[in-house]
């Protein structure tokens, strides 16, 4: 176990943002997290992974725990389902270049999202039409209340859009997730519908997926997608999706179109219709938009960057102000932030 005091976690938030926190612990284990003394622990605690999906807007007061909780079992037992438990300080792109490798079906269309496993079932991550949540059968965790370790079954997470029984306010802090059981596919599961991926692999839209096509090509396939219009991780600070995508009425999206001939949207159940926030703010101008060390990206306005390198919290939170009211006075739309503030 690591245990430091006034710690910098500018490497710990892929913001990049300079802030530290009164103490890091970092444990190997189960065992090392019932040894703590949760009470006595600068207060917060909160669990961080590699801090992809978070925005530090000040230091921070309390404990940030940092799993190092790393395995990947296969439970291979011949059949079409294989399942892999994982450690939750596994990075999650770990994991999937060796499911991949492994010519295992479910989790290559979210390669190279940024993150440890643990965080993926919290944010139930999603991209290129799947979702952590699709493939998690379970997740363990270190109960801090009755110091125990329990698990959830995957329809107890209640995963939605970015969203599981993690995040819910009243739960928050309680339950420390130490490893998360995947189900993979061997049966050839190529899921090729979200724009771009067939174009990346060479296909058009009517030919057949080939019999020949394996998990490690969708993913190669995504690197590249992901490669031309986000920005790299090694190289610029973000937390990737600033905001969520709206979900609104069909009114709402009436009136959201006036004056448009056409505007991205996908339906949902129940009549609601969820734009893509990065047409709202693109349509505001905003792409490339600088505000201090702070700045939309000017490939997907909907990721916010580190442009300087050394942006401060506020240049940021600016930014994000910015937006939100471009957005909220031009289509009348209230944009949530995806990226949770600390
Ligand atoms: N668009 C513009 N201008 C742009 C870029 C995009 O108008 O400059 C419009 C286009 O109409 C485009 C649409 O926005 O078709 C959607 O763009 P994209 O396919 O890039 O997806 P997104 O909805 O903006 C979501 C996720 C991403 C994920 C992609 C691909 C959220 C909040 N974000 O973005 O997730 O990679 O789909 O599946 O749902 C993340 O969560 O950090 C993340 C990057």
């Amino acid at each position: 176990m690591r245990r430091i005091e006034n710690f910098d976690l500018s490497a710990y938030n892929t913001f990049r943002m300079k802030v530290s926190c009164a103490l890091y612990i970092e444990y190997d284990s189960i065992e090392e997290l019932k040894g703590l003394d949760f009470s006595s622990l600068p207060q917060p605690v909160m669990s961080i992974g590699e801090g992809a999906n978070l925005l530090f807007t000040q230091d921070f007061p309390g404990t940030v725990l940092h799993s190092a909780i790393r395995y990947i079992r296969y439970f291979d037992v011949g059949g079409d389902t294989v399942p892999v438990a994982v450690g939750a300080g596994v990075k999650f792109d770990d994991f999937i270049a060796k499911a991949c490798g492994d010519g295992l079906w479910g989790v290559e269309n979210l390669s190279a999202i940024p993150g440890s496993v643990g965080a993926c079932a919290v944010q139930n991550v999603g991209a290129y039409g799947s979702e952590a949540g699709d493939v998690v059968a379970g997740v363990t965790c270190y109960d801090t209340l009755t110091h125990e370790k329990c698990s959830f079954k995957a329809e107890d997470c209640r995963f939605g859009y970015r969203d599981s029984i993690f995040k819910d306010p009243l739960l928050k802090g309680r339950y420390v997730i130490t490893g998360v059981l995947f189900r993979l596919k061997r049966t050839f599961s190529p899921k090729l519908e979200y724009k771009g991926i067939r174009a990346a692999l060479g296909l058009d839209e009517n030919t057949p997926a080939p019999k020949t096509l394996t998990p490690a090509d969708v993913r190669n396939a995504v690197i590249a997608i992901r490669a031309a219009k986000l920005p790299d991780p090694a190289i610029v600070g973000s937390a990737g999706s600033f905001f969520k995508n709206p979900v609104v009425s069909a009114a709402e999206f009436a009136r959201i179109s006036d004056g448009y001939t056409q505007v991205p949207h996908y339906l949902l159940e129940g009549g609601f219709i969820k734009v893509p926030a990065a047409w709202l703010i693109d349509q505001c101008g905003l792409k490339g938009f600088r505000l201090g060390g702070a700045a939309v990206h000017d490939t997907q306005p909907l990721v916010l960057i580190n442009a300087s390198g050394d942006a401060r919290p506020d240049e940021i939170l600016a930014l994000e102000q910015k937006i939100k009211d471009s957005v909220r006075e031009r289509f009348g739309v209230s944009l949530e932030p995806e990226v949770e503030h600390i």
